[in-house]
């Protein structure tokens, strides 16, 4: 049976002050929680930060991207094994911003996606259209292109060992939630797409809903028979918000 898991994406957000008491307090109220994985994913300046204070909890922590490069002359760039070494579990690879603001094509996506799982990562990959590809009809083609791209480079075997996220751009930090029956038909395709490939692989994936998730929504998202948890932007710089998000996944008896 698939865990859930409810991972927050703090973007471009925070400072050592602020992040102290977001992370103590997610610390402390997972620390009560059981049958849902928590997981943040800070910007690179503060993994140390994160792996400090959550180290010996049940929250588990990532970064937001990472190079496609191993070591050597990249300036500027962070390899998987950088993250590894601050004990990350996840590494975000082709959220809509990085395709949309920082130009990461299908292609760049896959060689990191690639590049994380090889160093014992665990990618999140977030694929989703824009609001002009749903309204011209082209949601399965985006998301099925950018999962194929993926799956030619690592194989279908890889996702066994990655989460996807589907992310429709129109529902980023537009307030703009998917329907859960608009969020659950992409999951569904997602998992068809991959079952068609190896069945076990598409039964096991997690696939996170990412979007305007707060707790006033995340019940009805979560309780869809595809949807496996969430990716939270901005709710998830709330302690009390992103762990009542947290609560709307714990299996219900
Ligand atoms: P919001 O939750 O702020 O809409 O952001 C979603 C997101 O992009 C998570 O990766």
């Amino acid at each position: 049976m698939r865990g859930k898991l409810v991972a927050g994406n703090w973007k471009s957000n925070g400072d050592l002050v602020a992040n102290r008491r977001l992370l103590e307090q997610v610390r402390a109220s997972a620390a009560s929680m059981h049958g849902v994985e928590a997981a943040v994913c800070v910007p690179y300046p503060y993994l140390a930060q994160a792996q400090q204070i959550l180290g010996d909890s049940s929250v588990v922590w990532g970064g937001q991207d990472v190079s496609h490069f191993g070591a050597g002359a990249y300036t500027g760039a962070v390899t998987s094994t950088m993250l590894t070494d601050f004990g990350c579990k996840y590494a975000i690879v082709g959220h809509s911003e990085r395709r949309a603001v920082f130009g990461d094509s299908d292609a760049l996506v896959a060689a990191k996606f690639d590049a994380a799982r090889k160093a014992g990562l665990t990618p999140i990959l977030c694929v989703g259209e824009s609001l002009q590809e749903r309204e011209s009809g082209v949601t399965e083609t985006v998301v099925g292109r950018q999962l194929d791209a993926i799956m030619a480079v690592s194989g279908v075997a890889a996702l066994a060992r990655a989460v996807v996220a589907y992310e429709p751009v129109w529902a980023i930090g537009t307030g703009k939630t998917a329907t859960p029956a608009q969020a659950q038909a992409v999951h569904a395709f997602i998992r068809n797409r991959i079952a068609a490939l190896d069945a076990a692989v598409a039964a096991g994936l997690q696939i996170l809903y990412g979007g305007s998730v707060k707790a006033a929504n995340a019940v009805e998202l979560f309780s869809q028979a595809d949807i496996d948890g969430g990716l939270i932007g901005g709710a998830s710089l709330v302690a009390d918000e992103f762990m009542a998000i947290c609560r709307a996944a714990v299996p219900r008896a």
